[in-house]
């Protein structure tokens, strides 16, 4: 039986972190065998905020190499750069027919960039829906693990695609947002303020190109506080934080061991002593990241062997994609010769 398609784009702005880590690059990892997949670089889409472009070409590279330091396994995958698929491009060209000047002025995330570069309006970034429909739709995915924020890109792609196949015949199937196993891992910020995000202060991202001593130091330097005041206390978010970080790259026994402490203080008896924690979690997330980071880095400075594997990810995704543009082509009458 053919495998269910599963497709998502990265963002090439800069280094992937922790929260990508457990919120999105564990999963494309276990979904590996499930399912057929796709998972490419967006930098087309960087384009729309005009980046400096030599910058976006070593980001390209480092978020390639980290991809597959996390354990993408590139026989099973197909992972690849979105400029290397010239066919998305052509199904942008078919899409934007069918996409309408209102409902992209209406898009949330635009409305939010014109706020942010009032300057640079482009139509690349009113039509950035409809690229990432051509996206989805080039290789016919039906499950786009995504998070909330693009749950509207999807309705629109849904859309696109709905009026695609009403006016030239049945070729692309509708994408669904598809939350792998449910149980989702957030991580915040170590200040302990909202998502662990890259755009924030770097002293509260933990990315997973930090080296041992910045790791060392940017969890020294978590948000914590006096202790809780009674046995058995809720945890604050910040103080949560560090023990979901703590489970996720610590040993069951650790974790018990400071779960305990915290409930067993109370004012003035504290047993928690939140320096020793940071101490431990610091060790066990360096033993977590240093593989990872180190990998990264290998793949990253062996040009040709980074480039190979860009180049047969551009192959994967180019047989795919070529086999739906060849429907839709025929399906519209764009076949003459
Ligand atoms: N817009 C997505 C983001 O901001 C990135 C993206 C581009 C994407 N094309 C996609 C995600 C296709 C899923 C499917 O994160």
């Amino acid at each position: 039986m053919k495998k269910e398609v599963v497709l998502s784009g990265i963002r090439p702005t800069g280094f992937l972190h922790l929260g990508n880590y457990f919120g999105a690059m564990r999963n494309y990892v276990r979904m590996q065998d499930e399912y057929d997949c796709y998972f490419f670089v967006a930098n087309w889409h960087s384009l729309t905020t005009h980046p400096d472009t030599k910058e976006l070409q070593n980001a390209v590279h480092r978020v390639i190499a980290e991809n597959i330091a996390c354990g993408l396994d590139l026989n099973k995958v197909a992972l690849y750069v979105q400029s290397d698929v010239p066919e998305i491009a052509e199904l942008y060209l078919y899409l934007n027919m069918l996409a309408y000047k209102g409902e992209l002025e209406k898009t949330t995330t635009f409305k939010d960039k014109v706020r942010l570069q009032p300057d640079n309006v482009n139509a690349g970034l009113l039509t950035y829906p409809v690229l990432q429909a051509a996206d989805i739709l080039i290789h016919r995915a039906t499950k786009v693990p995504v998070g909330k924020d693009q749950e509207q890109h999807l309705e629109m792609a849904r859309n696109f695609a709905q009026r695609f196949n009403h006016r030239y015949g049945e070729v692309l199937p509708e994408p669904q947002a598809f939350n792998y196993g449910g149980e989702l891992v957030k991580i915040l910020s170590l200040d302990g303020n909202g998502k662990m995000s890259k755009s924030e202060n770097q002293l509260n991202t933990i990315y997973l190109a930090d080296s041992d001593d910045l790791l060392r130091k940017k969890i020294m330097k978590a948000k914590t506080d006096q202790g809780p005041e009674e046995t058995n206390s809720a945890k604050p978010d910040y103080i949560d934080n560090l023990f979901t970080i703590m489970k996720l790259v610590s040993t069951p026994d650790t974790v018990e061991k400071f779960e305990h402490d915290f409930n067993a203080s109370s004012a003035g008896n504290c047993i928690i002593r939140y320096g020793d924690m940071k101490k431990q979690l610091a060790e066990d997330l360096i033993a977590f990241i240093q593989p990872i980071r180190e990998k990264a880095t290998n793949i990253q400075e062996d040009k040709a062997w980074l480039s190979s594997l860009i180049k047969l990810g551009a192959e994967k995704a180019r047989e795919s994609a070529s086999a739906t543009l060849k429907e839709v082509r025929q399906a519209i009458g764009m076949n003459y010769s």
